[in-house]
């Protein structure tokens, strides 16, 4: 782990605030895991994203990271947009009141199109196509929607294939070797269009990063700057999860300062919509254990979380690692001896595991699991795999006092949703 890692929860802390969570009486017997999310640390990063970037610039948070409802309208209240990814999320930002909401979904239909036209306000589309850019300003003016396009950069990055999504092939945006076809369709279309990039996610070289966000810069140079109305450079910054050397967000400033100028003079308007980045060191996970199988050299134990709550953990194992720990039924962290550990789900099939092959103290089944960095891309991409009820969700809010944020899901939910 790094030595810059105070801006993480600790092990420690998370113990403290479990055993504080419950000294309140929020949990119940059937509540055999738990989401913790601090807003303390949500405000921590939104106030560096802030102050890291020029004060023109306008910050939207990507929606899928973390869908809390009660979250995202605290993230609108606070003036920071919504990155919408479907037409859903947009029915949450309205909902949240954001001051804007982006609409980034690559698979908008004609009628969620319509619906948007006539009924939102204060939105940027962003067209996935040339094609569908044409289509959306062949549409009558709407005053409160300004359009763009996403462009893929087509380049080799060094993040994970799936966190990938401006190479060549990508489903994502317009090729940027057709740059001759978009710089004459800006020209000749007579309006002001914005110019939309988002490359990857959880990528730490932020140099490649840099220059995804410089052939747009280009281009927006190359069709002039009076027919751009904005430069959108998506998300992607990665989150510390406490193995790697931890990236600064204020070095990444600092190297688009120096590489993409025309983002920093006021000449256009800049967006920008992280959603990682503000989340994932908010939240936590706790988890009862519910068995532990000893063999001679390792143990393997079984908790209540597992592929429904972290699907990239156990669907790309060994990609996704998270700080680990084990405390005991007084919720006091225990740090005695290691032991190689595989860490199951409560799902009935093979690949329902969160870790394997880590180092964890000897467990009982009278201990729990803490599983850190979850606030973002966890609950979000939640699965009804087995039909397990979704975990309630404790808050801690900015006073540090911890109060229920979502409740368990019901038995009846669950009929519900397969009904
Ligand atoms: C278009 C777009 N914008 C923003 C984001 C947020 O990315 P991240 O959470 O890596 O910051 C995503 C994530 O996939 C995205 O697809």
């Amino acid at each position: 782990m790094n030595s810059a890692d105070d801006h993480l929860i600790s092990l420690e802390t998370a113990a403290n605030l479990t055993s504080e969570i419950v000294d309140q009486s929020l949990l119940e017997s059937h509540d055999t895991s738990f989401v913790v999310y601090d807003y303390r640390k949500l405000e921590e990063k939104l106030n560096l994203v802030r102050n890291s970037f020029p004060s023109f610039w306008k910050h939207a948070t990507a929606i899928k990271a973390n869908p809390l409802a009660k979250i995202i309208k605290h993230i609108g209240q606070s003036g920071n947009g919504l990155e919408a990814a479907s037409y859903e999320e947009i029915w949450l930002a309205q909902k949240a009141k954001a001051p804007f909401i982006i609409w980034d979904s690559p698979a908008k239909s004609e009628e969620e199109i319509s619906l948007v036209f006539n009924e939102a306000s204060n939105i940027i589309i962003n067209a996935n196509s040339l094609y569908e850019l044409k289509a959306l300003c062949d549409r009558d003016a709407n005053d409160n929607i300004q359009l763009g396009l996403r462009i893929n950069p087509e380049m080799s990055l060094s993040s994970m294939s799936s966190m990938t999504v401006g190479s060549t092939g990508s489903k994502f945006g317009e090729p940027i070797s057709n740059a001759a076809d978009i710089v004459n369709y800006f020209k000749k279309s007579g309006l002001n269009l914005g110019l939309h990039i988002h490359a990857s996610s959880q990528n730490n070289n932020l140099k490649e990063s840099v220059s995804a966000v410089k052939r747009i810069c280009e281009l927006a140079l190359e069709i002039g700057l009076n027919r751009i109305s904005y430069i959108d450079i998506g998300g992607g910054f990665p989150a510390d999860y406490g193995f790697e050397k931890t990236v600064e967000i204020s070095k990444y400033s600092a190297l688009l300062r120096d590489e993409c100028p025309i983002l920093f003079n006021e000449s256009v308007d800049v967006y920008t919509e992280f959603g990682r980045y503000y989340h994932a060191n908010a939240g936590f996970h706790v988890s009862r254990i519910n068995e532990v199988k000893a063999f001679p050299s390792q143990q393997t134990l079984t908790n209540h979380l597992g592929a429904d709550m972290f699907l990239r953990e156990s669907y790309q194992p060994g990609k996704w690692e998270h700080r680990l720990g084990i405390m005991n039924k007084h919720f006091k962290l225990i740090s005695e001896a290691v032991i190689k550990t595989d860490v199951g789900g409560p799902l009935c099939f093979g690949g329902d595991y969160l870790a394997k092959n880590v180092s964890l103290p000897p467990a009982t089944n009278k201990d729990y699991l803490i599983i850190m960095d979850t606030g973002a891309n966890s609950f979000a991409l939640w699965s009804m795999h087995c039909s397990r009820t979704f975990p309630k969700v404790i808050g801690i809010n900015q006073n540090g006092t911890p109060f229920i944020l979502k409740k368990r899901q019901a038995l009846e939910d669950i009929e519900k949703f397969w009904s």
